[in-house]
C-alpha cells in the first residue's frame, strides 16, 4: 500500500523516535498524512492546541539552525513550550552523565526530549531510563527527522512514494542511513553512492535492505539514471575533521549540472542543509529551479510537529 491510499487512524504505537529501524510503514504514513493537515492549518492560520500545556526539552550538544528552531516555533504552535539545554549550559557537558540527566529530568514533569548529540547509544540510554518520550534530532549514526520531511516533500512533489527513485551521493553518514531506511520502508528506491571507504554502515545497509529496495554503488552514471531525486549531504559531518584525502575521495560524487542531466528530466535537488556550494553541490544546482531545499527545511516543522503530537499528545 502506498502513502496516498493509507487511511489514517490518529495513532502509532511508539513512545519515540530514535531510528526509524523499529517504525513500520503505516507508522510513518501516519506522520506523513498528520504533517499533511498540519501543514495546511498552518497556511490557512488555523490555530489548535493539541500539545496543550505539554513541555519539550531540548537537549544540544552540537550546533543547529533548522532543528532548533523547527522544534522551538512548532511546540509553541501547538500550544506547548520548550527548553532549550545547550550542553555548555547544563551538567551534561561537564561530565554527568546520561543515565542521571534522565532520571533527573523525569522529575519536572517534562513530555519529550529531542537530543542532538553524537553517540546514537545516549539517545538509547535517554529513552531507557528517561519518563518522557525521546526524539532523535541527529546523531552520528541518524537523522529521521529530516529523512520523514525527506520523503513528505517527496510525496508533496510526486503525491506517491511507492517506486520514488531517490539517489544520494557522498559521505554515507547519518542522512544516508536515515533516507535508506525511511525509503525502504515506503516502497521507495534509494541509491546510495559514494567511493569505497566512506559507503554507508554495512550493518545498517543489511538492516534497510530486508525492508526494501536499496542498493549501494560506486557508479555515478548507475545511481543518477532515471533518479527522481538527486540528494547530498555535507562532505563533513559535524565533528568531524576536514581531511583532504576524504574531500578528494568525494569530489568526484559531486551534484553538479553533468549528474542532474543523468537524472529524469523533471528530477528535483534536494539537500537536508546546510550546504557548501561547490563542494558536495554546485552553485547551478542548488540554487537552480530543480532545486527544493527550502521546502525540504520548511517541512522539517510540519513533519515534526506530527511526530510530537503522535508520541507526546493522548494515547
Ligand atoms: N538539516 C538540519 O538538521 O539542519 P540544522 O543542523 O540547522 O538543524
Ligand atoms: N551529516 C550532517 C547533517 C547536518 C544536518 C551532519 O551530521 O553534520
Amino acid at each position: 500500500m502506498d502513502v496516498s491510499s493509507y487511511k489514517p487512524k490518529g495513532r502509532i504505537e511508539h513512545k519515540h523516535l530514535l531510528n526509524l529501524l523499529d517504525y513500520s510503514a503505516a507508522d510513518i504514513y501516519e506522520i506523513l498524512h498528520l504533517s499533511n493537515s498540519l501543514k495546511t492549518a498552518f497556511h490557512r492560520g488555523k490555530k489548535h492546541e493539541l500539545l496543550k500545556n505539554k513541555t519539550l526539552a531540548m537537549i544540544f550538544t552540537k550546533s543547529s539552525t533548522r532543528t532548533r528552531v523547527s522544534f522551538e516555533m512548532g511546540i509553541k504552535q501547538l500550544g506547548g513550550n520548550s527548553l532549550f539545554l545547550s550542553s555548555n549550559d547544563i551538567q551534561l557537558g561537564r561530565g554527568e552523565t546520561i543515565h542521571d540527566t534522565a532520571c533527573v529530568l523525569s522529575r519536572y514533569g517534562i513530555d519529550g526530549v529531542m537530543i542532538r548529540t553524537f553517540k546514537q547509544s545516549d539517545v538509547e540510554e535517554l529513552a531507557k531510563y528517561g519518563s518522557f518520550s525521546v526524539i532523535n534530532g541527529l546523531t552520528d549514526d541518524f537523522h529521521p527527522c529530516q529523512a520523514l520531511a525527506d520523503i513528505f516533500t517527496l510525496y508533496e512533489t510526486y503525491g506517491q512514494l511507492n517506486g520514488v527513485k531517490l539517489a544520494y551521493f557522498g559521505d554515507g553518514n547519518n542522512m544516508a542511513h536515515s533516507l535508506m531506511l525511511a525509503g525502504a520502508k515506503t516502497g521507495m528506491n534509494v541509491c546510495i553512492c559514494a567511493p569505497k571507504g566512506f559507503q554507508p554502515n554495512p550493518e545498517i545497509t543489511e538492516a534497510a535492505q530486508k525492508f526494501g529496495n536499496v542498493t549501494v554503488t560506486d557508479n555515478v552514471e548507475e545511481a543518477a539514471t532515471d533518479a527522481d531525486a538527486l540528494y547530498t549531504d555535507v562532505f563533513f559531518s559535524m565533528g568531524q575533521a576536514k581531511d583532504p584525502a576524504k574531500e578528494k575521495a568525494l569530489m568526484p560524487y559531486q551534484v553538479n549540472a553533468k549528474v542532474l542531466g543523468m537524472a529524469k528530466k523533471d528530477a528535483v535537488f534536494m539537500h537536508c542543509l546546510p550546504a557548501h556550494r561547490g563542494e558536495e553541490v554546485t552553485e547551478d544546482v542548488i540554487d537552480s529551479t530543480h532545486s527544493i531545499i527550502f521546502q525540504e527545511a520548511e517541512n522539517r516543522l510540519h513533519v515534526q510537529k506530527a511526530v510530537m503530537c503522535l508520541l507526546m499528545g493522548k494515547k
